[in-house]
């Protein structure tokens, strides 16, 4: 059966004008979760806060949206807004690992805390749209899982979303597969596997460890090699893989431009994107510090024309790759 691949949030980068453009370059996903809206003090949510999620800027891949709060009167006062715009389904974040977040008892910072968990899940979970979640182990330790599974048991999620590291442990060490094998046997909904899926190969893996699985989430894989998605899938490269990336990175730039005003917010975004995708180049962490460098417009396209016409792309080598742990 064919793998049901979805893009994962990255807030900052995956927002709408991004998955709109990444999926007219590059097949393979099926859906997309949306990076995190909060929810504020008041029912009401600035209208802007949603104009990623509007459904007719979201026509080319499907999208949940995801919501970051600890408040379940504010989370269902935006729910009832998602559900107005067409939502049958919103994602709670339970994972967001920065302490700003964390500390506030936000994200990851709610995992210590079951009790919390089960009374908001209580009030939300009887409203039109589905919850799914998105979480990681633990904040602290990959154990606080164990006392979460049996709630989410008790509720009728959508799915459960599993990143299999700690809040703690940000985004260094690797991934607890043991760990994520014992939610499988613990979860009765739709498990989702998401975290370091930066090859064919390592998916390849995964889905032999954990055949049940069916619906995998991507995120800085797919942005250092945007073929990933398709590549799972089982098709081929183009024959000029440099040259799709160039057309992607230009169309991106076009809309950045016409969207954001000066080069610093245009720059900021696509630093963003090049952060990831450098690595897949040899010598990706020099063109990495080039192109942080550039504080005009006409100077990192220099960099960057370089990089497409003549650079070695070698997304599987990996060596040079800055956000690999
Ligand atoms: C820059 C950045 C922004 C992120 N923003 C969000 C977000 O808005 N919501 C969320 O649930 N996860 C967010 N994440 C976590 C990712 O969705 C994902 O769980 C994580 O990167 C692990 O998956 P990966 O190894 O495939 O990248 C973010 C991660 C990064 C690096």
């Amino acid at each position: 059966m064919s793998p049901n691949l979805i893009l994962a949030p990255l807030r900052g980068i995956t927002e709408v004008e991004f998955r709109n453009i990444f999926v007219r370059f590059f097949p393979g996903f099926d859906r997309a979760v949306a990076p995190f809206i909060s929810t504020f003090q008041g029912s009401k949510v600035k209208p802007a806060k949603f104009k990623d999620l509007l459904p007719e800027n979201n026509t080319s891949l499907p999208v949940v949206p995801q919501i970051l709060s600890k408040n379940a009167d504010r989370f269902l006062a935006t729910t009832a807004m998602l559900a107005d715009l067409g939502y049958t389904t919103v994602n709670w974040n339970l994972g967001c690992p920065y302490p700003m977040v964390a500390n506030k008892l936000r994200g990851s910072g709610l995992l210590p805390h079951p009790e919390m968990i089960e009374s908001f899940l209580e009030k939300v979970c009887s409203q039109p749209l589905a919850v799914s979640v998105k979480i990681r182990l633990g904040r602290r330790e990959a154990e606080e899982i164990y006392a979460l599974l049996p709630i989410f048991n008790k509720f009728p999620l959508a799915e459960v979303i599993i990143h299999p590291r700690t809040g703690i442990q940000m985004y260094d060490g690797t991934v607890d597969l043991d760990t994520f094998g014992r939610c499988l046997e613990l979860c009765r909904h739709p498990l989702v596997y998401n975290g370091d899926i930066t090859s064919p190969a390592i998916y390849e893996k995964l889905a032999a460890r954990f055949p049940t699985i069916n619906s995998w989430m991507i995120g800085r894989g797919a942005l250092a090699n945007p073929f990933l998605p398709a590549q799972i899938k089982g098709c081929k490269l183009p024959d000029n893989p440099l040259r799709t990336l160039s057309d992607f990175h230009d169309a991106l730039l076009t809309c950045y431009r016409d969207m954001l005003s000066g080069p610093s917010p245009v720059l900021g975004r696509l630093k963003g994107l090049w952060f990831y995708l450098a690595g897949s180049f040899a010598d990706g962490r020099k063109i990495l510090k080039k192109i942080q460098k550039t504080k005009k417009i006409e100077p990192y396209l220099e960099i960057t024309r370089e990089v497409f016409n003549h650079g070695s792309w070698q997304p599987e080598a990996g060596e040079e790759n800055p956000w690999k742990p």
